[in-house]
């Protein structure tokens, strides 16, 4: 997979100018993935990476003297409802950065328009600190998921320079991912999007060998893409999580209240065997951690064969720790996608804790992508985090590059791509 025909934002200057120089006073529409995390309750942040993790880019541009447009999606709202207004996102950006962050409410239209034309840009001597532009929730309009050429244009009349940063967006055929940056001729990717495309491409292209992959999750159904992509690569595959229940239940194990896809066991039956043929090791947990339910204040570790009636499996066992740890040593590439147990919950969350340590510490080639693996790392401390090689902000978009799709935001900012 190459991408040298995609031009990074550091690239946009033309001319014997400074680095960045030409983005000056220039309106760049920068697309991010600010989908991050609320509390139901307080509808409070509770993950800011996504956010940090974009500061970068929108560093490199505001501090071109550009005029900085960001846009994002947040959850996914049926048309206008406030639950997903980016305000909350708006003011932690301000607290991140110090500057003035002016929300219009609606992404097109006049109101952006004035808001753009009266931004404030960084320059010497500036008096007040820089301000930015971020547009209200692009999935207030039904044309953002429908990629509808119209409602690019009104977004493209905001703006000279088009740049994605939004990696996690980049599966998704939206018009702020492909139908806008087809129609700017001036358009690039951030750092991010280049930083996450650098290290992804080196589990696909050739990986260093053994390469061990540790997916979890709620389904089988989820992965079955995944997994077939991997069983091309991978030398071994440890399953844990709800996912495992299904696979458990398929050898004939009775899982009890456990969460099992009853109408995809044949699927995992055909999984297990297709591993087999092909030679890779498919791992599944020996025992794990029970509980009441969800809400379960403690749990019990027993056996696969031996999940008490009325009881669910929320987490893989020691057993199983021991015996992933011992898989995952040695291994010079490794990618995980999904928690092992409910992590969210004290009881349950040994599993996911203890791999993501031992990933941290492996000399190979660590990667995690998705949402809620990401987060168990963080959680599970600062020098966990810091052990990994990359730290992925795309869920599904990290998947959907593993299993070799195309993706509609990688295309569209592609050389000669036109709409
Ligand atoms: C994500 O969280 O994976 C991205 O922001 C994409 O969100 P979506 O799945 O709602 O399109």
């Amino acid at each position: 997979m190459a991408f040298d025909d995609i031009v990074r934002i550091e690239q946009l200057q033309e001319g014997p100018l400074e680095e960045g120089e030409w983005l000056a006073n220039k309106r760049v529409f920068i697309r991010v993935d600010f989908n991050v995390p609320l509390h139901k309750k307080t509808g409070a942040i509770t993950d800011d990476s996504r956010i940090r993790a974009a500061l970068p880019t929108i560093r490199f541009a505001v501090e071109s003297g550009a005029k900085v447009i960001l846009a994002s999606h947040l959850g996914r709202p049926k048309g206008q409802d406030e639950k997903f207004s980016l305000e909350p996102v708006g003011a932690r950006l301000a607290e991140l950065t110090g500057w003035e962050v002016h929300l219009p409410d609606d992404c097109i239209g006049d109101a952006p328009k004035k808001v753009i034309h009266d931004l404030r840009v960084a320059s010497a001597g500036l008096r007040g600190g820089p301000q930015i532009c971020l547009l209200e929730n692009l999935r207030f309009h039904p044309g953002e998921e429908k990629n509808d050429e119209a409602f690019a244009r009104s977004l493209a009349e905001l703006c000279d320079v088009y740049v994605n940063d939004a990696f996690g967006a980049m599966h998704r055929g939206h018009a702020s991912v492909d139908a806008l940056p087809r129609l700017i001729k001036d358009r690039g990717m951030g750092m991010l999007v280049a930083a996450e495309l650098g290290a992804l491409v080196r589990l696909v292209e050739a990986p260093a060998r053994p390469y061990v992959a540790v997916l979890g999750g709620a389904k089988v159904s989820d992965k079955i893409d995944v997994i077939e992509a991997l069983f091309a690569r991978c030398s071994a595959i440890c399953i844990g999580g709800a996912m495992a229940n299904t696979f458990l239940a398929a050898q004939g194990r009775n899982m009890q209240r456990s969460l099992v896809e009853g109408d995809k066991l044949p699927l995992a039956r055909s999984l297990l065997q297709k591993a087999d043929s092909v030679g890779v090791k498919l791992h599944l947990p020996v025992d794990v951690v029970v509980g009441a339910g969800i809400d379960a204040l403690d749990g019990q570790v027993v056996d696969v064969g031996a999940v008490p009636l009325d009881t669910m499996a929320l987490d893989i066992g020691p057993k199983t720790i021991a015996a992933y740890v011992a898989v995952l040593n040695g291994a010079k590439t490794v990618f995980w996608n999904g928690p092992m147990g409910l992590f969210e919950s004290a009881p349950f969350a040994a599993g996911s804790f203890a791999l993501a340590r031992a990933m941290s510490g492996l000399a190979g080639f660590t990667v995690v992508g998705g949402g809620d693996s990401a987060a168990a790392v963080h959680q599970a401390g600062d020098d966990v985090a810091a052990g990994f090689d990359h730290i992925s902000t795309g869920g599904g978009a990290s998947l959907e590059f593993i299993e070799g799709k195309r993706m509609p935001g990688i295309e569209a900012l592609r050389k000669g791509a036109r709409s």
